[in-house]
Order: structure tokens, then sequence, then C-alpha cells
């Protein structure tokens, strides 16, 4: 039987063989755009090309993507889906068009030297049906002829068979390959009767070739692109599955050895807790690979989220408190060979799994008798930190409905007088703060840190004001930074937001503080013992030190994209930085 691995370098080596360039997946956590938090798709880091730019590889370009799509997560537990998953793609660049994709596509499926070897008579395939922004593909249809029986062919609409990122950018009608994954075989179908099958998850989707030839923007298609593009995707997970002759992708060598594990270590029978437990700690270890600690906003709350329903379901089967990082090991050990990421953070990765595991048993003891006594979500959420999905996910189980209004109307009323209160712990910290301004306060610091790195290490903070749209810094230079400069700066910033550096108050003597060269504010008196804030690294290297009140987010990883929109003389000796995060 055909492994993932072997799966994984076939799909390389034939479109290399067609003069494609072989690209590395690029990071699970986009560099460049801040509209998702992370890669979704195979082609989300080529959206500059697709819309036009040159890539460095040339115009046929292929590669197994890391992507992630939490969309469905209710969903995970049936047989195809999972929230981590390998995108093997090929691209044209106003290269190739529908007749090589197609072609290509099928000859990879199909062929048992170069590519898959599936059965042809069990393959389906849908094509565009036509609307107001593009004509019927017949072009695809005729093309597939020579592949497929006409009555294999369906044409759909727009909903099924039009492919596009989201609101904005490169998109075009597609083609999907659907195969027949029942032990019997199924043989013709009726459009109605393919329908149905893939309700039933009989057929199932495992490649589309989006043929990439318009532009959306705002949800509307607004016209041509100057190229026509091809953009690929089928999910290594899924051809996995058929090439393996198996009806669901936790059979497939990707999940075998996770799911071994687990067994060893349940104590109870529940293939959907397994399957889940297995997906969701596969997913953790690669956002922890990319960076990502948990916490309780942006990538942070979607891996937190990912380990707690891990946990939670966990305790169904009866893993015992400490296993899952065992679980999080089969996943490296089987990843080690492709992705040495997840090597390279072996420890942290089971440091994060562990710990998110021993608060999240402690949470769930208590919260689970206090959910059966029917205490209201808001006191689960506030008192046992129990989080509303899942609360509303036991309630759902038992029939019941949350009202979700009344637990945000509490939670936005909790939230102001918490913050009035710390407001009055730390004095001379940030007098607003709300989720915008303590985000903006740590970018503050790595900005001040940057500044030094680029501009010298004499460069002082003179002043400063954060709102929740901006900040804005006032600093001791005596010229105008250049572009480049500021380039660089904004650069470092963000390099250090991707990176997931933790930030941490520690407080420590003012002498001690002195010592160590932490930034002090300029003309402020300082008490005997102070606070100070280092943003660090895994190893506890400090990026920056300041004298400060707070508060800080527990992670950069949370503050999005840092701009820098503005440098400008303040007074004689002092410049100016207004930057936002977005
Ligand atoms: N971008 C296309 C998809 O994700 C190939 O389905």
């Amino acid at each position: 039987m055909m492994q993932s691995e072997e799966i994984r370098s076939r799909f390389l080596a034939f479109f290399e063989k067609r003069g494609h360039a072989i690209i590395p997946s690029a990071p699970l956590v986009p560099l460049n755009d801040p509209s998702v938090l992370f890669n979704t798709a195979g082609m989300q880091p080529l959206v500059p090309y697709l819309l036009g730019q040159t890539h460095p590889s040339g115009t046929r370009l292929a590669n197994s993507q890391k992507c992630v799509r939490t969309q469905d997560i209710e969903e995970v537990g049936d047989k195809t889906h999972d929230t981590f998953f390998e995108m093997l793609g090929n691209w044209s660049l106003g290269d190739y068009f529908k007749k090589e994709a197609i072609e290509w596509s099928y000859t990879f499926l199909t062929s048992k030297e170069e590519g898959l070897g599936l059965d042809p008579k069990r393959l389906y395939v849908t094509v565009f049906e036509g609307d107001e922004n593009a004509p019927k593909d017949t072009e695809a249809f005729d093309i597939w002829k020579q592949f497929v029986p006409e009555n294999r062919i369906y044409y759909m609409s727009a909903k099924s068979n039009w492919w596009s990122v989201g609101e904005n950018g490169p998109c075009g009608p597609d083609t999907e390959m659907f195969y027949d994954v029942t032990t019997e075989g199924l043989g013709d179908l009726t459009k109605e009767e393919y329908m149905r099958a893939d309700d039933a998850q009989k057929v199932v989707e495992i490649w589309n070739d989006v043929f990439m030839q318009y532009e959306k923007k705002d949800g509307k298609v607004i016209g041509k692109l100057a190229k026509a593009n091809v953009d690929t995707g089928a999910g290594l997970e899924r051809v996995t599955m058929v090439a393996q002759n198996t009806d669901n992708v936790f059979a497939t060598d990707l999940f075998s050895g996770l799911i071994t594990k687990i067994n060893e270590l349940a104590t109870q029978e529940d293939v959907i807790a397994k399957r889940i437990i297995a997906d969701h700690i596969r997913t953790s270890v690669f956002m922890i690979s990319a960076g990502v600690f948990p916490s309780n906003t942006g990538q942070g709350y979607i891996l937190r989220r990912l380990l707690r329903r891990a946990v939670r379901y966990s305790n169904v089967i009866g893993m015992k408190a400490g296993t899952l990082s065992h679980v999080a090991e089969a996943v490296i050990e089987k990843y080690a060979p492709i992705y040495h990421e997840v090597v390279e953070h072996k420890n942290r990765i089971i440091h994060e799994v562990n710990q998110e595991e021993i608060k999240f048993h402690q949470t769930l003891e208590k919260g689970l008798k206090e959910f059966e006594k029917g205490t209201d979500p808001f006191i689960l959420a506030t008192t046992y930190g129990f989080p509303i999905e899942l609360t509303t996910e036991l309630a759902k189980e038992k029939g019941l409905t949350i009202d979700l209004e009344d637990f945000r109307t509490k939670m936005a009323e909790h939230q102001k007088l918490s913050q009035t209160a710390s407001a009055g712990m730390f004095k001379g910290g940030l007098a607003n703060h709300n989720e915008k301004t303590i985000r903006l306060h740590t970018a503050h610091h790595l900005l001040l840190a940057a500044l030094q790195q680029v501009l010298g290490r004499d460069v002082k903070q003179r002043g400063s004001n954060i709102t929740e749209e901006r900040l804005r810094m006032d600093f001791s230079f005596d010229r105008k930074m250049t572009d480049d400069e500021k380039k660089r700066a904004e650069e470092i910033v963000n390099e250090s937001i991707r990176a997931g550096l933790k930030v941490v108050r520690r407080e420590m003597s003012r002498a001690d503080a002195e010592k160590i060269g932490a930034e002090m504010e300029f003309g402020a008196k300082y008490p005997d013992t102070v606070s100070i804030y280092f943003i660090e690294d895994v190893e506890g290297n400090p990026v920056s030190k300041e004298f400060c009140g707070g508060p800080h987010v527990l992670n950069t990883s949370e503050l999005g994209t840092f701009k820098l929109q503005k440098e400008e003389a303040s007074s004689q000796g002092v410049r100016r930085i207004k930057a936002t995060l977005t």
C-alpha cells in the first residue's frame, strides 16, 4: 500500500517532471496577510502572484502546503473532516490552462507508474454551469470527456463550482474530482444520485482545479485578471485515504500511529472522541511549531480551543491526565522526516500541551459539576474558567439551549468592571485598557526595541500616547529616518509578532532593574520595587525589557500586523512615530 510520504513525493515529482518549480510550504501563520489567522489553502501565500506579480521561481509551481481550517470543527470526527491538512497543489501563473491542468490531474490520479493508480471507474467530475459572471464551462467538459464518461460529468452552480478565497482577490470557475469510496462501487449515477452520494460521503471530493481568470472586490466579480491562471488543490489526507482504499482519513497512515497511541491510553471506546483527539493534537503540534502559544485572542485562542477540546474528549475516553503529550509525540514522530520544525520545537510542544492539559483538567472537574447543577454560563466562564463554547456544546448534547445574548451582556458588563478595578491596581500603566490599547501597548515596547536595533542603543523614549486606533511614540533621534530604516523597524516588530514571544511581568528592585538595563521612562521617578515587562523568546532571551505598569498581552502572537504610519519631527532632537496594528 502506498504510504502518504510516497504520495506526497510522487505528486511533487510528477509536476516537477512537467516543468514545475517545487516551492516550500509557507508558514502556517501567514506572513503578510492579516485577513486570515492561518493559511487555509495552498494558493493563499500565492495571491500576489495570481494577481499578476512575477514569481521568482517561474510560471509553473507546485508544493504541499500546510493548512488549517477550523470553520468545520464540529464536523471533525466524521470520515473526512480535519482541522489541519496538507494541500497538494500545482499552479500555472498565466502559463498552461484547462487542457493541461485537467489532463495532468487525471493522469496523476490514475497512473500506476507516476501517480496513485486509482480506478478511473470510480471517478466523478463536476464543472461550472455558468452564470452572469462567466459562461458555462463547456471547455472543461469537453476536455474531461476524453477521460471520463459524459454521464459522470455534472454541471453545477457557482455555489459549489466557483472558488475564491474570500471577498477580495483572484477567483474563478472550478472543476472538482470525486471518488467513490463504497466497497460495492456505485457505477453510473444521475446528477441527483451523485449529489445524494456526496451528502452521504459515499463519494468524496479529492481534487479541485480552479481556473483563476477573474477578480473579486467586496464580494463581487469585477472582471478578468490580466492572466489566466490555474490553482489546484488536492487534500493529502483525502487522496491518501482513497489510495489506501479506505473511506476515512483516520484509517490512513497519517493518523494510524496517533490512533494506536490513543487506543493504548484510552480505557473506553468512543471512535468519534478518538478521532477528535487525534485531529486536534495534530493541529496543535503544527500550530505550536509555527510559534503560536495558547492565549485568549487570535491564533492563540484557536490553539487553546483545540487543546481544551482534546482534553475534554480525552476525559470522555478515560485517558489519564498528562498523557495527551504522548499523542503529540506520535505526531512528531510521524512528521519528523517531512517537517523539521516539529522536531525543533518538540520541547515547547510537549510543554504547552502538558500545561494546557493540567490547567484545563482542574477547570473541567469543577466546571462540569457546576454545569450539572445548572449554574449560569456566565458564572461558569468567569468563576470556573469554563469557555462558553464548551458550555454550548455540553448543552447541545443534553438538548438544552444557552441564552447567548444574556451571556454576552453579562460578560461585557463584567469586563468593564474588571478594567476599572485593574486600572486602579496598575498605576502608571495604561489609562484605557481594552484589548486594542493593550495590544498597541505591547507593540509600543517592541517598536522601541526595534528602533534601538535599527538606529542605535541611545535612542530613548521621550513620550508616548496610545488610543484604540494607534500608538504614538516620541523618541530621541536627530534626523529623519530613511525609508529603509522605517521598513526595517517595521519588519523587526512584525518578526517578533510572528515569533510568538512571551510577555512576562517581573517585580524586582529598582537597582536590579537599572543594572540589567531595563528601559526607563524619561524623567519618571520609580519606587524601590518596580514592575518590569520582558518580551522574550523560548530560551528567555529578552527582546525588550521596560519599566512599566502594564497591562500587556501574554504573547506577541496576539498582536496582528504592525504598520508604521508616520514618522515626523516632534521637537528639537525628538522624532515622533505613529503606528497601528491590524
Ligand atoms: N484553492 C482551491 C481550493 O482550496 C484549489 O480548493
